[in-house]
């Protein structure tokens, strides 16, 4: 299934948001408003509020807090990516050129903390104080994240175990708020949003995963986004961190001495061919399909309806998503 299929179940409801979104970054400032402007041409795939829509309706039903629910997290998510380029000093995003490539890193910055601030006065306005306590967890995960994942790259040591902590903050945060508001703003029973909230943590690592993975094998004209970016900025991911228990030591010093020279002397099809040999590529895809298996598990004891099974469906797309 694709994501327009999986958002079938909420498809009125994601224009809905759509209007709440565009409206909620508009700015009187004629810059702000003009970037503002690019963001909401740029399409991305809209997963978080699709994520907070659906959570909702298979918890009770869809309603006005649930929209405010779904522009915070698309707000924040947007806000990090601005951010997330700059840092990764990345020229292309979602098919278009990056913020800081058109704007240069400061607008980038700066338009990264507008948003980040029009997505707490937009739950402070409404006074949507759990969403903010909900959400505020993740801000902070995704920011020690970062920094986390720059801390290890600098060092080019990197273990499986701190990289599933790296990504479970950067990534895995922001799907579990996600279907945790989704869950609290359509109901109050605890055990649901505890459901829902693992099932988005788990659901975030295969996303993440995948997202790595795409950066080895993914085609840039249908992700949007540059690939071979990850090992140009020294971040090792799962597929390389597997292959390197599995390769000698010699091999394994060679492909990090290339990847701390870095330019022109990386080859990454020779680093593709390396995590291909010895089944760097497989394990991480396996991984995934790991803890897409233990989200779908959360959801056995929710009652069946559409949306439930569309939550299913995500799951099995993040897996195998192309873009
Ligand atoms: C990109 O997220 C950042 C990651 C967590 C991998 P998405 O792949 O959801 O980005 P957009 O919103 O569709 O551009
Ligand atoms: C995810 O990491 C970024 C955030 C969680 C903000 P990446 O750096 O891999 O994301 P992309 O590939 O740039 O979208
Ligand atoms: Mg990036
Ligand atoms: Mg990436």
């Amino acid at each position: 299934m694709d994501l327009k299929e999986i958002a079938s179940p909420i498809q009125d409801h994601l224009e809905s948001f759509n209007h709440v979104f565009r409206r909620s970054i508009r700015s009187k400032i004629g810059l702000v408003d003009l970037v503002a402007k690019y963001i909401i041409r740029q399409k991305g795939k809209k997963v978080r509020p699709i994520l907070v829509l659906l959570s909702a309706e298979a918890c009770g039903g869809i309603n006005d807090k649930t929209y405010r629910g779904a522009t915070l997290v698309e707000i924040l998510h947007t806000a990090t990516l601005i951010h997330d380029d700059v840092i990764d000093d990345a020229d292309t995003r979602r098919g278009l050129a990056s913020i800081n490539a058109v704007w240069k890193n400061k607008i980038a910055v700066l338009m990264g903390d507008y948003l980040l601030a029009r997505g707490l006065l937009l739950s402070l306005d409404s006074d949507d104080f759990k969403f903010l306590k909900i959400t505020s967890t993740s801000v902070r995960r995704m920011s020690e994240g970062e920094i986390h994942q720059i801390q290890k790259s600098r060092k080019l040591d990197m273990d499986e175990e701190t990289y599933l902590r790296i990504i479970g903050d950067k990534t895995a945060s922001l799907l579990s708020t996600c279907c945790e508001i989704g869950a609290s703003s359509a109901s109050g029973d605890p055990e649901k949003q505890r459901l829902l909230k693992v099932y988005g943590e788990n659901v975030g690592l295969a996303f993440q995963i995948r997202d790595d993975l795409l950066d080895y094998v993914g085609r840039r004209y249908i992700t949007g986004k540059p690939t071979g970016l990850d090992l140009s900025e020294k971040k090792l991911t799962l597929p390389l961190i597997h292959s390197f228990t599995k390769a000698t030591k010699r091999e394994e010093r060679e492909i990090l001495s290339m990847i701390k020279n870095g330019g022109k002397k990386m080859k990454v099809a020779y680093i593709v061919d390396f995590v291909t040999k010895h089944g760097g590529l497989e394990y991480a895809a396996k991984k995934a399909h790991h803890f897409a298996s233990i989200a779908k598990e959360q959801l056995s004891s929710l009652p069946d309806s559409t949306s439930k099974e569309a939550l299913v469906e995500f799951a099995d797309f993040v897996v195998k998503r192309e873009k």
